[in-house]
C-alpha cells in the first residue's frame, strides 16, 4: 500500500501536528492533539497493523517508511505454520517500496500492543539499514499512545556494509 504525505498530496489521512518525544525515555501522547504531519505516518503504521497474519504469536505490528519522495509503504507482520517463513512488519513495508520503484528511507515508524515501544529486531536493524542512513528517524509506538524515538544508527552501530566487501 502507498500513501503519499507530502503536504500537497495528502490522501487517506488528514495532517496532523504533534509534540514529538525526542528524549529516549518512552512518553505517553495524546493521538487526538497530535497535529504534526508525521502523525500521517505513525497512523499509517496503526492501521496497516490491523491487517497482520499472526495468529501464532498474537503480536501484530505496523510499520509505515517515509520516502525521500514523501510517499509512505507499511507493511504488517505475516505469519505461517512453519515458523521460520514469517516476515516481520518492517520486511513487509520495505518490499512495498522497493516493488514501487524507491530506495530511499526519510523516516520509519512501527507500532505494536506491548508494554513498551517495540524495537525493530536484528534483522529488521539491517534491511533498514540497507535503506537508510544512520541519521534516518525511527519512532517506535504502542498502541496505547507509548513513544520512543531513535535513529536507525543508534539501532545498529558497526552494521555490516558493502565497504566490507571491497578491497582497494
Ligand atoms: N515482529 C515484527 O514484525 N517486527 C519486529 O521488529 C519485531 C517482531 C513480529 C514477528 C512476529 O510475527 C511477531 O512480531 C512476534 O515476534
Amino acid at each position: 500500500m502507498i500513501l503519499n504525505f507530502s503536504k500537497s498530496r495528502c490522501r487517506v489521512f488528514s495532517p496532523r501536528k504533534s509534540k514529538l518525544a525526542s528524549t529516549s525515555a518512552a512518553r505517553h501522547i495524546d493521538p487526538i492533539k497530535c497535529k504534526e504531519p508525521r502523525m500521517i505516518l505513525f497512523d499509517a503504521a496503526r492501521a496497516v497493523r490491523e491487517n497482520a497474519h499472526a495468529p501464532y504469536s498474537n503480536f501484530k505490528v505496523g510499520a509505515a517508511l517515509k520516502t525521500a519522495s514523501g510517499n509512505v509503504y507499511v507493511g504488517c507482520n505475516v505469519e505461517n505454520v512453519a515458523y521460520p517463513e514469517g516476515t516481520c512488519a518492517e520486511a513487509g513495508a520495505i518490499a512495498a517500496m522497493v516493488a514501487a520503484g524507491e530506495t530511499e528511507i526519510a523516516e520509519v515508524a512501527v507500532i505494536a500492543d506491548s508494554p513498551k515501544p517495540v524495537t525493530p529486531c536484528g534483522g529488521c536493524r539491517q534491511k533498514l539499514s540497507e535503506f537508510a542512513g544512520g541519521d534516518v528517524v525511527v519512532t517506535m509506538l504502542t498502541t496505547d499512545g507509548l513513544q520512543d524515538v531513535t535513529t536507525v544508527g543508534k539501532l545498529l552501530p558497526g552494521q555490516f556494509d558493502a565497504d566490507f566487501m571491497t578491497r582497494t
